[in-house]
């Protein structure tokens, strides 16, 4: 296949995460194996001292508490360099102070891909943004090692953290209760149901059984309350 440029297909929800071992700011990591019976949010970001990068860091290390009470940890992920990433990481601690932020210290791994092996197997260059830089990826990785979903950013946009948080809570929630959630969800908003695709289900429904509010025969919703969320999925 001589002069054919080798395309790696972009891994997709469903797929299996593609497995990769990285040196980390906090030592080796084997991925996803290492991260089994957890979730994780592998995310890449552009450049090391860049403003954007840096909010966002400082953001995702305050919130890492809180996604870890979700059973979710952080792997961050740029083509740079590690004494590039340790350097960067002591600056954001010694001397940032953003938005009420300061001594901020990111804890979870920062992967150097100099080689951008692990950034391509994720699709996180996409050259129409920039092929020297990783796109601002989100891949959230649940406990099975199995990619749930997937966002991207272009280099100018600044994640939102309270999306990231709410999405992870969300489908946590689908797979706890079976269910779906609707726009704008956040615990304690009534969720979908399923059609009733069962007899059993047809009948609770048809003897009024479940608490549901249906718009049309095809959109049904009931209520599941937060307490009932947060001590399922926060284990509160
Ligand atoms: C930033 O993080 O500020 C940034 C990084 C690369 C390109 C543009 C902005």
């Amino acid at each position: 296949m001589e002069n054919e440029t080798q395309i790696t297909p972009m891994p997709r929800i469903g797929d299996k995460a593609p497995e990769f071992k990285a040196v980390t700011t906090q030592g080796g990591i084997n991925f996803p194996a290492d991260y089994s019976g957890s979730w994780v949010i592998l995310f890449s970001h552009p450049a090391d001292f860049t403003p954007v990068c840096t909010s966002e860091f400082m953001t995702f290390a305050s919130l890492e508490d809180k996604f870890a009470k979700a059973n979710c940890k952080l792997v961050g992920l740029s083509v740079d360099g590690l004494y590039s990433h340790i350097a960067w990481l002591r600056t954001i601690k010694d001397k940032i102070e953003y938005k009420g932020m300061k001594d901020v210290e990111v804890k979870f791994p920062l992967i150097e891909d100099i080689t951008m092996e692990v950034a391509k197997k994720y699709g996180m260059i996409q050259p129409g943004e920039s092929s020297t830089k990783a796109v601002r990826a989100v891949f959230f990785v649940d406990p099975k090692g199995i990619i749930r979903a997937i966002i991207y950013y272009p280099l100018s946009l600044g994640r939102n953290f309270d999306e990231l948080y709410r999405a992870l809570i969300a489908m946590q929630t689908a797979d706890a209760f079976s269910i779906a959630t609707p726009a704008d969800w956040q615990p304690g908003d009534d969720v979908i149901v399923p059609p009733a695709g069962s007899c059993g289900v047809a009948k609770d429904r048809m003897e009024g059984k479940e608490e549901m509010k249906c718009y049309d025969w095809f959109f049904c919703t009931k209520p599941i309350a937060k307490e009932t969320i947060l001590k399922t999925v926060l284990k509160k």
